[in-house]
């Protein structure tokens, strides 16, 4: 079953082409991490998936449009910026509460406080149910806000940059977290990362977007320096992508753990 399906994507904002003619389908089930430069458009190309922002071409989620997906409660969303003033004082619990009604006069279910406490447990933050949300250190409100996400049951996730204010140490929780979300909820994940040689263990599929959509497919090594230069731009000889059994990177894999 395909998630999601994307046709001939073209996005214009104040008459300036940001996204021009991207093509690409998402598996259910699949974890497909988005990378490309800053300005590359990955941002804008979520938000018109999502309906957030006029596009033409044609795009289709679990078979629905945007707005029909939201009605339906598939997608679940989580903004490269928060959302939140850090100073509106909202206690983790009711914030993660908010993602399961699916609009402001919604009704919670009656068991709702166990269902906050079996999310924000997921994300190893549910000693801090009481706690105010603004007081979290940034990677906590990266985890709390995943939990808001998933408390509105969505069939697909849509994550603009999840790992920002993560510390490297937590880095590695957190793409395993990310992969107990793919395989135990069975969450179909897009991910937007800059994160490019790390992410590369944890996705089935990668799309190289600036623009145009350079590259989707396999998280293959791409050593060919014609597509990273017109990904990337000069500068690009620094950025690999490759999976793990890269045969051109060396004695280790990108986790720095020896190759067998
Ligand atoms: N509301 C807007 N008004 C005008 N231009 C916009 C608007 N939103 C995005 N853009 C432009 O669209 C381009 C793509 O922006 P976008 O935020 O999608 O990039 P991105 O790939 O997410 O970048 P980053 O890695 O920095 O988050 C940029 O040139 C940006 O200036
Ligand atoms: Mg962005």
């Amino acid at each position: 079953m395909k998630a999601l399906e994307v046709k001939n994507l073209t996005v214009k904002i104040a008459g300036k082409v940001i996204i021009e003619n991207v093509s690409f389908d998402v598996v259910e089930g699949e974890i497909l991490g988005i990378v490309g430069p800053n300005g590359g458009g990955k941002t804008s190309l979520i938000r018109a998936i999502l309906g957030f922002l006029d596009y033409t071409g044609e795009v289709r989620i679990f078979g629905f449009t945007p707005s029909e997906a939201k009605k339906k409660g598939l997608t679940g969303y989580l903004p490269q910026k928060s959302l939140y003033d850090p100073d509106f004082p909202v206690k983790v619990r009711d914030l993660v509460a908010f993602g399961m009604m699916k609009s402001w006069f919604g009704k919670l279910p009656s068991n709702w406080k166990e269902k906050v406490r079996s999310y924000l447990s997921m994300v190893n933050m549910e000693k801090w149910e009481n706690y105010p949300f603004g007081k979290l250190s940034g990677g906590q409100q990266q985890r709390v806000s995943i939990a808001r996400v998933l408390a509105g049951e969505p069939k697909i996730v849509f994550l603009d940059e999840p790992n920002t204010g993560i510390d490297v140490v937590a880095q590695e929780d957190f793409y395993q977290l990310l992969m107990k979300i793919n395989k135990e909820l069975g969450v179909t994940i897009v991910m937007v990362s800059h994160d490019i040689g790390v992410i590369s263990s944890y996705i089935h599929k990668t799309a190289c977007l600036n623009r145009v959509l350079h590259y989707h497919g396999e998280p293959v090594c791409i050593t060919d320096p014609e597509l990273l230069r017109r990904v990337y731009g000069s500068g690009a000889d620094m950025i690999l992508i490759h999976d793990e059994n890269c045969e051109n990177c060396g004695s280790v894999n990108v986790k720095g753990e020896e190759r067998k």
